[in-house]
């Protein structure tokens, strides 16, 4: 017999995604239940982003999991581009306008969200089998599991949110989903070593033997990519090997500058995709993060893109659960794809530039080496970075934390607080009555059921101007990110 529980949001996927959107919830007074299918342990030790933009370090700070962040992030003004040996600086600060880009290692927001969920009581759940999800077109959507321990739980929600990554199950849920997907035909080698960098902000190097990317975790420890072909074994790359190859890569002309070598922590393959799915929510369930959409990694985007949908969504659950407007939760997909396909074309871009594609003819050769792309390049012109990576990170994540409350007389205020004692059910029914004259909301009465909302003609009647819908209130805009 499963444990019945009941919940507001029932998050599947405990990576950047599904971490964040259950603390956003939480600040603005929702509940949620997050269930992972990994180990605590794992998810803390996965190595994945290290490049964090500006909008990211202020959301994340606001939010009020930026105190390891601001000690131990290492902030850049901007990165170096290498093409056929010759080193170019690129300044981000100057070029985007004051924008700039920190090293904060994926593992280390893991840890940090972890940490602050269990501190808040969060209930996340790792280690859980059999996870699925199913009603997603009804009113109460069902997440179940089975926990560590071998007991079954079945959580009934107001709705999913589907955090669980590019292998999850929430996808798959979607009929009829549009999938837009390009693989290429080469790979990542990642390395960490306990090397101190020799650079001060990350290299990418484009080589004629392909790319190569000199990142870095700290002060003392190195992360660094090779180029290989896709499905490339392991074995093929003894550490010798890599670091012959890397300084080959990364090799300045006339300059006797290497790369500093360490003992090799941790080395894995990655392939390389760009994929998109639309729409990204469908009924009661909504997709966030890299469960609908991948980039290349060569941009840096992909953890950006991800936080970038949790805000959006936090604020329409909040709009959506506590205040019973789902206008904002409608526009979510929508919302969500605009900044996505923005960030998949610089990836791709940005990935073409730099990889030498082994399946390129010599039209395409042509196209990516032109010296006349690439000086505008280096100079942060043309068609990319500067520009491009300026409407990216030019449009901030802002979470917001109040939804504007319409003016209600006091006999207004009367009657809310008398249905707000009421079952959900009979006050939803009363409320309809009451509010052919002007919407209701209901920041501390009871949850609404279902997709109740007031005459459609009456919420665009009364809908508050766009600025007001963003109003700073609470703890995220004391630190100054909502507007
Ligand atoms: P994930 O991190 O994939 O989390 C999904 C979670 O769901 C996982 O914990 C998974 O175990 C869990 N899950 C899956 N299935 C289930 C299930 N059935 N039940 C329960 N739980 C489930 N991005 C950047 O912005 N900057 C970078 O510098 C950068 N570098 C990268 C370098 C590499 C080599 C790679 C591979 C990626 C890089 N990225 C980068 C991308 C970034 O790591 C991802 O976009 C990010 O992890 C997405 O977060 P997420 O929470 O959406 O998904
Ligand atoms: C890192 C990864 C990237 O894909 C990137 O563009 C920059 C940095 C990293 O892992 O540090």
């Amino acid at each position: 017999m499963a444990v019945t529980s009941r919940t507001q949001v029932g998050i599947v996927g405990a990576g950047p995604a599904g971490l964040l959107l259950s603390h956003l919830l939480t600040l603005a007074g929702i509940d949620s239940v997050l269930v992972e299918n990994r180990s605590r342990a794992y998810c803390e030790a996965r190595q994945r982003a290290g490049m964090l933009e500006t909008g990211t370090v202020e959301l994340l700070r606001s939010a009020g999991v930026g105190k390891r962040l601001d000690a131990e992030g290492i902030e850049h003004d901007g990165i170096y581009l290498q093409f056929a040996g010759e080193r170019h600086n690129l300044n981000f600060r100057e070029l985007t306008g004051g924008r700039t880009v920190t090293i904060y290692a994926q593992p280390e927001i893991v840890k940090d969200l972890i940490a602050r969920r269990l501190a808040d009581g969060g209930a996340v759940e790792f280690s859980a089998s059999d996870v699925a999800v199913s009603g997603i077109t009804e009113d109460r959507p069902l997440l179940s599991y089975t926990d560590e321990s071998g007991v079954a739980h079945q959580v009934s929600c107001d709705v999913i949110a589907g955090c669980d990554g590019f292998h999850g199950i929430c996808r798959p849920l979607i009929p009829d989903i549009s999938v837009y997907e390009r693989s290429y035909p080469f790979a990542w080698l990642g390395i960490l070593a306990d090397a101190a960098p020799a650079t001060d902000e990350l290299i990418y190097s484009r080589h004629e033997d392909g790319f190569a990317l000199y990142s870095m975790r700290s002060h003392a420890v190195s992360r660094l990519y090779l180029q290989v072909p896709p499905g490339e074994p392991l074995e093929n790359w003894p550490d010798d090997r890599i670091w012959a190859e890397l300084n080959r890569r990364f090799k300045v002309n006339g300059s006797d500058w290497s790369v500093s070598e360490g003992r090799i922590t941790d080395k894995s393959v990655t392939p390389m995709r760009s994929f998109v799915a639309a729409p990204m929510r469908h009924g009661r369930l909504f997709l966030a993060g890299d469960a609908a959409h991948i980039v290349p990694p060569t941009g840096a985007k992909g953890l950006n893109l991800a936080l970038s949908d949790v805000v959006v969504l936090a604020n329409a659950l909040r709009a959506a659960l506590a205040h019973a407007d789902w206008d904002l939760a409608d526009a979510y997909s929508d919302t969500c794809l605009d900044r996505v396909w923005r960030a998949t074309h610089f990836s791709w871009w940005m990935t073409s530039m730099l990889h030498v594609n082994p399946e390129a003819d010599g039209f395409d050769r042509q196209l990516i080496a032109q010296p006349a792309q690439i000086r505008d390049v280096i100079a942060g012109g043309g068609a990319f970075p500067g520009r491009e990576l300026h409407r990216l990170q030019a449009r901030p994540l802002r979470p917001v934390t109040a939804l504007p409350r319409w003016p209600r007389p006091p006999a207004y205020r009367a009657l809310e607080a008398v249905f707000s004692r009421l079952p959900p059910a009979a006050g939803d029914r009363r409320l309809s009555l009451v509010t052919r004259h002007r919407p209701l909301c209901f920041p501390a009465g009871p949850r609404p059921t279902g997709r109740w909302s007031p005459v459609p003609s009456l919420v665009a009647r009364h809908k508050p101007p766009r600025s007001s819908v963003q109003a700073p209130a609470g703890p995220l805009a004391r630190e100054g990110l909502a507007r």
